[in-house]
């Protein structure tokens, strides 16, 4: 099984950026953190971080034919870019929102989110753990073989 970890804008500069939102950790440690996770649960990650909104949508239509499922945080992109929620619909594959910090305890503008309607789930206000429950999430989603949605 293979997992998509996708990052958006700014997330390259983890551990310096806004220590105390986001923590000390850099986006190295992070991957470090999904890679070992990943080999625990039996699942191969594939770690990309993108500023640039097309690549991240490109990245979202890949993951229909080449991933499982996958954990995506889209930074500010998640409050605003249409783009990127439809491309969560055409994945076809259980998409995980992420958010490091507790985007609800923070500027209003930061609790709307273009792709939490499309997800399978959202995991926000963790830290960088939150990742790791992402990817403990799909396994037991996966390992169902569904991606959990419930029959209607
Ligand atoms: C973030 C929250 C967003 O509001 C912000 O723009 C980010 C990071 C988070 O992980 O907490 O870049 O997605």
């Amino acid at each position: 099984m293979k997992i998509f970890v996708l990052n958006g804008p700014n997330l390259n500069l983890l551990g310096e950026r806004e220590p105390d939102l986001y923590g000390e950790k850099t986006i190295d440690d992070l991957e470090d953190m999904c890679r070992a996770r990943g080999k625990d649960l039996g699942l191969e990650i594939d770690f990309r971080q993108s500023n640039y909104e097309g690549e991240i949508v490109d990245w979202l239509q890949d993951a229909r034919n080449a991933a499982d499922g996958v954990v995506l945080n889209a930074g500010a992109l998640s409050h605003y870019s249409l783009a990127i929620h439809d491309a969560v619909v055409v994945a076809r594959v259980p998409v995980i929102e992420v958010h490091i910090s507790n985007v609800y305890a923070r500027e209003e503008w930061r609790e709307a989110s273009g792709i939490s309607s499309v997800a399978r789930g959202v995991i926000v206000g963790l830290g960088i753990e939150g990742y790791v429950l992402a990817l403990d999430a799909l396994a037991v989603l996966l390992a169902a073989g569904t991606d959990g949605e419930e029959e209607s």
